[in-house]
């Protein structure tokens, strides 16, 4: 047997895919430091933020949570509710959910158990908690809190400079100054305060703390997350002195997760205000001085440090990160010298994109919708479908996680993407089980959708029928590959490190393909969820994405295992090779792909099958062109999704799908419309909007907008000349240590 890899699947095995390095002709300071966010109110809806991606710290426009109790939040922070009455911890490791046909074999899934208490835990936990509020506390000489509102300060200055992660606010309170500087630590989980004010004097200007409870059943998790009433069902307690810096330390306990919150910095005093709240007052133990300055460093018990780092040492960090980030990782100027005048709003979302997807996107486990902001994906919403009402809140789910890390890999941010995709190996041993052991497939890894660092599939009907999660290991392998494609020693270590994963996801999908024997092509399902979740999943079969991405990953498995050296299971090969062909419409009109086989053919007119994810157009322009599917009938395709399809329900990661869709087609001024669609904003700070649909932040919008304005200005495998994604006229692209989109 031999193996020609480029005959098996001639566009993504180009191998060197990194776009001429930097030549040092952009300057990036001064474009980072033009979109530095600027407030002079607080915003009711998103905080400004500080942060390290596995922490982050929201703020109001006094730099803390004076006025808004916006979140501080980790991706390391998570507790269990209580179990339900009657339910033991043997209850949730026996939990079985129903068994459903699967072409003549029964295959158990998590979801329509006779036990729904017991179900509704395992999907409402664990979650993520709020870790805590710090902000102002107003006093009069006499030591009495004054009750003051944000419209009580004047001359409001609130300003992020993003270069250095430097987060700095000022106001006037009583004819007094006030100056705030807020950091993040970024080798540690911590956030330095230097407050600077002669309300210091006398202690007329102090610090409160407070620590909320939240649960999985609250039902207001956006803009804010818990409540700080519910006193009773939680506990805090406060010791001093502990040594390495730490003045004070307060253990909160919420049923059986413990969280500290150490304190340093300047000598202070700290009071409990009442044994019956965890507020908590903080006031320099240096009344003649008109400066304060303090850290509060967050942690769980194990991942406690025996030091705590100076505000300086804090300070330092941010600076000396956030500048290396900025200065060696990928770049796009789509600004400079363009005459365009969307050029400018574009650059913002792009730069304030880079900034809050390393805040809250780059922590040790895929981010949830709202990254480290909020718990918002619990909120109801006008227009929302009632699988939104569901409990997805805090959790991440794994098919998003393409949206909203893989731009890292052509960014040239692989220390960022690290820390999380090896999400992959790590859920390998509960994912073949779930695959051959709870599901009886004959082999392979079958990943999950809605999960949390145990990598347990949450209960719920779309949660264990989707498919499009599979191949994703696939892509981000691939491109660590070709990051390394030069050095052949560490090209053989991302080769070995993948092996598993790779071998095993391709095993579960070429497992999952059915052999029909009537039409003698494999199918893929029933029953299955598609990327747009609202067919029914006992009829759909034969979806044209999942088909394509099918395609695209067991070809890129077959690559794999060539470059091994190692031998092709033939099983993929033959699923790969005998797929069913990407079901089509042929109307008087012309020929387009539908979203799946057995689709009546005017779902063009149906409501129903136009209203969600529309990943027809993902076919080609997200996923590069896969054998089987034909450019002019995708172009077409994509044109009629723009007539037919109900855009005014789309949201986030769509837009730039419908970008980039439209980039590889060649209508490079309507991928730039659609990533300036009215229904695609992002707020003041860089926020990427939920729209109609979902609430804010929907941070899949940042990672997608990230990943298609790489390809567009970078190119992908195949393209030619510079900015192959931009229009020609209007607009100057320079890019960096961006790479190629396969
Ligand atoms: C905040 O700035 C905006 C825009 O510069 C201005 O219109 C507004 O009056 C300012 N508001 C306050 C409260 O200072
Ligand atoms: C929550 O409980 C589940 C089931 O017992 C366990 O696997 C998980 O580790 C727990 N998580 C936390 C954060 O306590
Ligand atoms: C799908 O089929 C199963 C039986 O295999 C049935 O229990 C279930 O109700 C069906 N679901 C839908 C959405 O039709
Ligand atoms: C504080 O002042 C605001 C505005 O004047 C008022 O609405 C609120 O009730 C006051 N709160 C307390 C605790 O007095
Ligand atoms: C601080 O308190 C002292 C003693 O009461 C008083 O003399 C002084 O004026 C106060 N300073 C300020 C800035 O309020
Ligand atoms: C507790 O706080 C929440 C907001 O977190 C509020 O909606 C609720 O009314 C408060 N309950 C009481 C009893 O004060
Ligand atoms: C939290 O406190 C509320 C109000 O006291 C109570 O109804 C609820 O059961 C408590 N929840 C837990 C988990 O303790
Ligand atoms: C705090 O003290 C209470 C009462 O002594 C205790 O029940 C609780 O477990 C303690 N909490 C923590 C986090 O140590
Ligand atoms: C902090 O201040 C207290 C009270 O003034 C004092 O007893 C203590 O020695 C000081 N600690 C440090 C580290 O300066
Ligand atoms: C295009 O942008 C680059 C990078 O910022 C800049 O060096 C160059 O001068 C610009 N070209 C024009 C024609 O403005
Ligand atoms: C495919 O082939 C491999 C290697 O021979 C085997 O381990 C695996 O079980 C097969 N998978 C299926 C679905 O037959
Ligand atoms: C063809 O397009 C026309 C105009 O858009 C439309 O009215 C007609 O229904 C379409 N026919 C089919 C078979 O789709």
């Amino acid at each position: 047997m031999h193996w020609n890899i480029y005959a098996v699947i001639p566009l993504i095995l180009t191998f060197s895919s990194l776009v001429q390095p930097t030549n040092g002709a952009i300057d990036r300071q001064s474009i980072v430091s033009r979109y530095n966010p600027t407030r002079n109110v607080s915003s009711q809806t998103t905080p400004m933020q500080v942060g390290n991606g596995f922490f982050a710290f929201g703020a109001d426009v006094t730099g803390l949570q004076t006025f808004e109790p916006f979140a501080i939040m980790s991706s390391w922070g998570w507790k269990n509710d209580t179990l339900p009455p009657g339910k033991t911890l043997e209850d949730i490791a026996n939990y079985h959910g129903v068994s459903w046909l699967n072409h003549g074999r029964l295959v158990e899934y998590d979801f329509g158990s006779n036990d729904p208490a017991l179900e509704q835990w395992l999907t409402a936990n664990p979650n993520r908690v709020n870790l805590g509020r710090i902000g102002l506390l107003f006093r009069d000489g006499g030591g009495n809190v004054l009750n003051v509102t944000e419209a009580d300060l004047e001359d409001v200055k609130q300003e992020l400079d993003l270069w250095t992660g430097k987060m700095s606010s000022s106001f006037v309170f009583g004819g007094e100054q006030v100056r705030i500087n807020v950091v993040s630590g970024q080798d540690t989980d911590t956030v330095a305060v230097s407050i600077q004010s002669t309300l210091l004097v006398n202690n007329t200007l102090g610090i409160f703390l407070d620590f909320p409870w939240n649960d999985g059943l609250s039902k207001f998790s956006a803009p804010f997350v818990g409540s700080f009433n519910l006193t009773s069902n939680h506990t805090t307690n406060l010791s001093t002195n502990l040594g390495g810096g730490i003045q004070a330390q307060i253990a909160h306990q919420l049923v059986a997760s413990t969280f500290l919150t150490s304190l340093g910095g300047d000598n202070f005093t700290i009071t409990r205000d009442s044994p019956s709240t965890h507020r908590y007052t903080v006031l320099s133990n240096s009344p003649t001085s008109d400066t304060f300055s303090f850290t509060s460093t967050f942690t769980t018990a194990d991942r406690m440090p025996s030091t705590i780092p100076s505000p300086a040492e804090v300070e330092e960090s941010s600076v000396s990160a956030w500048e290396e980030y900025w200065s060696t990782s990928g770049f796009v100027d789509v600004f400079t010298g363009s005459t365009d005048p969307r050029a400018d709003e574009l650059q913002r979302r792009i730069i304030l994109s880079r900034y809050l997807m390393r805040v809250n996107e780059a922590g040790d486990s895929p981010p949830q919708e709202s990254g480290l902001v909020n718990d918002g994906w619990s909120q109801s919403r006008h227009n929302c479908p009632v699988r939104f009402l569901l409990f997805l809140r805090s959790k991440f789910h794994m098919e998003m996680y393409f949206w909203h890390s893989c731009h890292w890999a052509l960014w040239n941010n692989w220390d960022l993407l690290s820390r999380s995709s090896s999400i992959y190996s790590r859920f390998l041993p509960s994912s073949l089980a779930r695959a051959q052991i709870q599901q009886g497939w004959s082999s392979g890894a079958r990943w999950p959708k809605m999960t949390d660092p145990s990598g347990r599939s949450s209960p719920g009907e779309i949660n264990n029928l989707l498919i499009w999660q599979q191949p994703h290991p696939l892509m981000f392998a691939t491109y660590e590959l070709r990051s390394v494609s030069t050095d052949q020693e560490k090209k053989q270590a991302v080769l070995e490190k993948w092996e598993d994963v790779v071998r095993e996801t391709a095993n579960w999908m070429s497992a999952f393909a059915w052999w029909n024997e009537s039409t003698s092509v494999y199918d893929l399902g029933p029953p299955m969820y598609v990327v747009s979740e609202d067919t029914s999943p006992n009829v759909t079969q034969n979806p044209a994405f999942e088909l394509a991405y099918w395609k695209l990953g067991l070809g890129i498995a077959e690559m794999w295992m060539n470059e091994l050296g190692v031998d092709i299971p033939s099983n993929w090969t033959d699923v790969k090779n005998n797929l069913a062909q990407l079901p089509l419409e042929q109307t008087d009109n012309g020929t387009f792909y539908k979203v799946y086989e057995g689709l009546e053919d005017d779902f063009w007119t149906d409501p129903e099958f136009t209203n969600d994810h529309p990943a027809l157009v993902g076919l080609y322009g997200w996923l590069p062109q896969t054998e089987d599917v034909d450019l002019s009938i995708a172009k077409a395709t994509a044109e009629k999704v723009w007539v037919n399809w109900n855009i005014s329900n789309c949201w986030g990661w769509d837009f730039p799908m419908l970008a980039m869709s439209a980039a590889r087609n060649g209508e490079t001024e309507q991928a730039i419309d659609w990533l300036l669609h009215p229904l695609f904003q992002f707020d003041d700070v860089g926020m990427p909007i939920g729209g109609v649909r979902v609430p804010t932040p929907y941070f899949p919008g940042s990672g997608s907008l990230l990943y298609s304005i790489a390809m567009m200005a970078g190119g992908w495998d195949g393209s030619d000349g510079n900015a192959p994604g931009f229009p020609k006229d209007g607009w100057n692209v320079t890019v960096e240590s961006i790479s190629k989109a396969l």
